[in-house]
């Protein structure tokens, strides 16, 4: 696997690679790689010949108050594992190789709809960075497929909406979130916790499932489902930040006859945020 750092070195050997006729697939991280992320290069190196992954803290995606200089960079672990993926390139730039008229002036990609409430409520212009990186990353590499986590359901729906709005010519995939044995959702903010909330935390993925398992015997009172859930969180330890009960395509709040739902949750427990969602699929009328 060959590390690059520049775009222009980017584009050289991704040309080497159309040239030879491969299928371009590719997978944006922001580093500090775990199981989960492996699997989404498992799953592009299945759908495509020549596997791009990149590796980039976007600060343009982080709030005032939260710690983009404390967000842990790994390289060498993390191509041990890209490799170990099945990643053919690596590209992994530096801020000022992304964004080299400064990031105040950059042109920026907003996706209206499906960026707003849940975690866009929480964190104001997140989305707003995600689109605008993606974008850029997609224009770099313009890979026939990209790979996607749906433990980030939000930002699936998303880069789904941009990629269709903007008419791009790619297939975009989610991939199943990665769970630990308890539940817990894999994820980078997990290293975050201290042994006591690392016990707590599956609390999260029980409260989701306490919620379906209701939805399926046929409750449809949402606001007394969520409530429940929401208690269930308080008494691990959790402060809830939002618990809501979607449409799983549109993403819009769902109502009584929707049948493809997702739960999405985001909790803090101590000072770690951790998100979380649960498809659930309803028997037709
Ligand atoms: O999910 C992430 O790691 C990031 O939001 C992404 C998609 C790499 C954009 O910076």
């Amino acid at each position: 696997m060959n590390t690059v750092t520049t775009l222009r070195e980017l584009r050289t050997a991704i040309a080497q690679a159309r040239a030879e006729g491969k299928r371009i697939g590719f997978v944006p991280t922001m580093g500090n790689l775990h199981a989960g992320h492996v699997s989404l290069v498992q799953i592009a190196a299945q759908r495509a010949d020549f596997v791009v992954a990149s590796i980039f803290v976007n600060p343009l995606q982080f709030g005032p108050s939260e710690d983009l200089d404390k967000y842990p960079r790994t390289l060498a672990a993390d191509q041990e594992k890209l490799l170990g993926a099945g990643c053919h390139l690596l590209f992994h730039p530096d801020v000022s190789e992304m964004y080299p008229q400064g990031m105040a002036s950059q042109t920026r990609v907003m996706v209206q709809g499906v960026s707003e409430g849940l975690c866009g409520a929480s964190r104001p212009g997140h989305f707003e960075g995600v689109a605008t990186v993606v974008t850029k990353l997609f224009n770099m590499v313009q890979p026939d497929i990209a790979v996607f986590g749906e433990k980030d359901y939000q930002q699936l729906a998303v880069i789904r909406t941009l990629v269709r709005d903007l008419d791009m010519p790619i297939q975009i995939v989610g991939a199943p979130t990665q769970r630990a044995e308890d539940g817990l959702a894999l994820s980078s903010r997990n290293g975050y916790l201290s042994a006591e909330q690392r016990a707590a935390a599956p609390a999260l993925y029980r409260s989701l499932q306490a919620i379906a398992e209701e939805l399926r015997r046929g409750a449809r009172d949402y606001q007394r489902l969520i409530e429940a859930a929401q208690a269930q969180q308080r008494q691990a330890g959790f402060v809830p930040d939002y618990l809501e009960i979607r449409n799983a395509i549109s993403l819009r709040p769902a109502v009584i006859d929707d049948r493809h739902l997702v739960i999405l949750t985001a909790a803090h427990l101590g000072k770690t945020r951790l998100i979380d969602n649960l498809l659930v699929e309803l028997p037709g009328q």
